[in-house]
């Protein structure tokens, strides 16, 4: 029994990767297994309001971004829908109005694609609560992330918090290609609370969307060994974060950032996303690392950005070098301040 009308609201956060998903077969699937820190500040709140429709000929929707109708996100939501229509039998009984908002300035370099999808998948899956008989809460967030996965791969770990762990992995308990699932072993309270102060070095499009950028991994030279090397470093993580080992965290941390952006500069066609900034504010963090012995890292989207990461305990320290040191290299002096986060929140 389908309601007639309705409208379902979700706020869903951003996430930051550790170990980095760079590369996809068929259906979204990774190359290989990922993990990464649930943000806090930057989110997506999405409202979708649904009216049952005459006919069920095709998809019916209309999308607004910050109040203002953005048609050129339609094909993207179609490509979705399509995606998703298997799953959600009532898609096309219903003229939908997606009402969406981002936390963050639009086009400041911020992927809204992740929080995006999961905000819908969220509405969607919210819809599909209503007509099921009975669904437990583990199954709705199992399904949504497999579903924001099939709109944008990293967005299946935007769900809950604050340590994701996505795709199938021989050590990891439970892990799976297709949905995000709570880091299953121990944390230490080092990681708990960990900050993200978000540089932006280069606001505007991304050099190269991440569709592209998977794509260049088939065929890449060193596509096998990267993939092989990511299996390897969640397997090391398993320790480092149980012991609350910041140093290890931070080599296998940046490593990671680096060689997402080594697989760049080395697939065919190439490109660097680091802009001079980028690297002055690496040089930065490792010189302040050598003086201070501060636990404070980085990590790289694939863009000029850049992520600074840093426990709870040095919160003050950081900030002050941030905005004393770091702050200069960023287009209009402008940073977000976020840290891990719990999930996704129903509004
Ligand atoms: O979810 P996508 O297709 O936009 O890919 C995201 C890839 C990276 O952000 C570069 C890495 C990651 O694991 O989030």
């Amino acid at each position: 029994n389908l309601p007639e009308s309705g409208t379902v609201t979700w706020k869903a956060p951003s996430n930051i990767a550790l170990v980095k998903y760079w590369g996809k077969k068929e259906n979204q699937i990774p190359a290989n297994p990922s993990i990464s820190f649930t943000l806090d500040a930057c989110a997506t709140t999405t409202a979708l309001t649904y009216q049952k429709k005459e006919n069920s000929d095709g998809f019916a929707f209309e999308l607004h971004l910050d109040g203002k109708p953005k048609p050129d996100f339609k094909p993207k939501i179609e490509h979705f829908f399509t995606r998703v229509e298997d799953y959600l039998p009532f898609l096309k009984q219903y003229h939908f109005t997606i009402n969406t908002s981002n936390s963050f300035p639009h086009s400041s370099g911020i992927a809204s694609s992740a929080s995006g999808m999961a905000a819908l998948a969220l509405c969607l899956m919210e819809i599909e609560r209503q007509i099921s008989v009975k669904m437990d809460d583990d199954f709705f967030k199992r399904k949504v992330s497999f579903l924001a996965r099939l709109g944008s791969g990293s967005a299946c770990r935007s769900i809950e918090g604050d340590l994701i762990q996505w795709g199938s992995h021989n050590n990891i308990q439970n892990s799976s290609d297709l949905y995000g699932v709570p880091y299953p072993y121990q944390v230490h309270s080092n990681f708990k609370n960990f900050h993200d102060t978000i540089l932006l070095v280069h606001k505007g499009q991304k050099q190269v969307s991440s569709t592209v950028g998977h794509n260049l991994m088939h065929g890449h030279p060193y596509a096998q060994t990267r993939f092989t090397q990511a299996h390897e470093n969640l397997d090391k993580l398993q320790s480092i974060l149980a012991k609350g080992d910041l140093e290890g965290f931070i080599a296998i941390v940046e490593s990671e950032a680096l060689t997402l952006h080594a697989m760049m500069m080395t697939s065919l066609p190439y490109f660097i996303l680091m802009k001079p900034d980028t690297l002055e504010i690496i040089h930065k963090i490792w010189d302040f690392r050598k003086e201070t012995k501060l636990p404070i890292c980085f990590t790289l989207d694939a863009g000029a950005n850049v992520h600074v990461l840093y426990p709870e305990h040095i919160k003050d320290q950081a900030i002050t070098f941030i905005q004393e040191r770091l702050v200069m290299h960023c287009e209009q002096g402008h940073y977000i301040c976020d840290r891990a986060g719990n999930g996704a929140k129903k509004i």
